[in-house]
């Protein structure tokens, strides 16, 4: 085994970093990567992170030639193009977009839970804004019934890009709003996360503090 050429800068409790985790997990590139955890939060900056990264997106990946990659969306992509088994980002045609758009609403409602997480642990409590944090929480139901009611099968298909997002915006839900119950409401969502989960790349990368 040789080692680590690239190295990803990770939080243990991003849904965004998880996804990668998960990618490399799935596409047998773990070994390429090291890992380096770092204590973030919007007011909290990390120098380190910060260089080649101006606005300190999390999760970043540094190649071996110094360049930094951000965010998730370009990490994945590019981590998908350095392996030779099948792509989980369809390479063209329609399946392209239509599994781009389905990642694209997993990461809009990972979007919208860890900014209720924000809102709702970080900010001083006498600057909270109810309004907000509902305008959050309707996103991620809004969401989470549509892929309920319209996306069950595509997701079931494959576990690609598409699924990965929503296993890693389920799994951060789970995590960080506990009392979220959105089981009742989704139990196709719920029967088909039940199952992902117990895939070892979801195994080894569940989130933590
Ligand atoms: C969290 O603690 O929930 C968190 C940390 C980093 C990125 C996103 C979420």
């Amino acid at each position: 085994m040789s080692a680590p050429s690239m190295m990803l800068f990770h939080s243990p409790a991003s849904p965004f970093v998880r996804k990668v985790m998960v990618l490399l997990h799935e596409t047998g590139q773990s070994d390429r990567v090291a890992v380096h955890s770092i204590n973030l939060s919007p007011v909290s900056p990390d120098a380190e992170l910060n260089q080649g990264n101006p606005a300190g997106k999390i999760p970043a990946l540094r190649l071996d030639d110094g360049t930094v990659l951000h965010d998730s969306r370009v990490i994945c992509e590019y981590l998908d193009l350095q392996h030779v088994g099948n792509p989980l980002i369809p390479r063209e045609g329609p399946a392209r977009w239509r599994r781009l758009t389905l990642a694209s609403l997993a990461d809009a409602i990972m979007d919208a839970a860890v900014t209720t997480r924000y809102e709702t642990f970080l900010r001083p409590e006498d600057k909270r804004w109810d309004r907000w944090v509902d305008a959050q929480l309707d996103k991620v139901r809004r969401g989470l019934a549509n892929l309920e009611q319209e996306h069950i099968a595509e997701l079931a298909s494959v576990f690609d890009i598409a699924a990965i997002g929503v296993a890693c915006a389920l799994g951060y839900i789970d995590f960080r709003m506990p009392d979220f119950a959105w089981r009742e409401q989704q139990p196709k969502l719920a029967a088909w996360y039940a199952q992902v989960s117990q895939r070892p790349s979801m195994q080894a990368t569940a989130p933590s503090v």
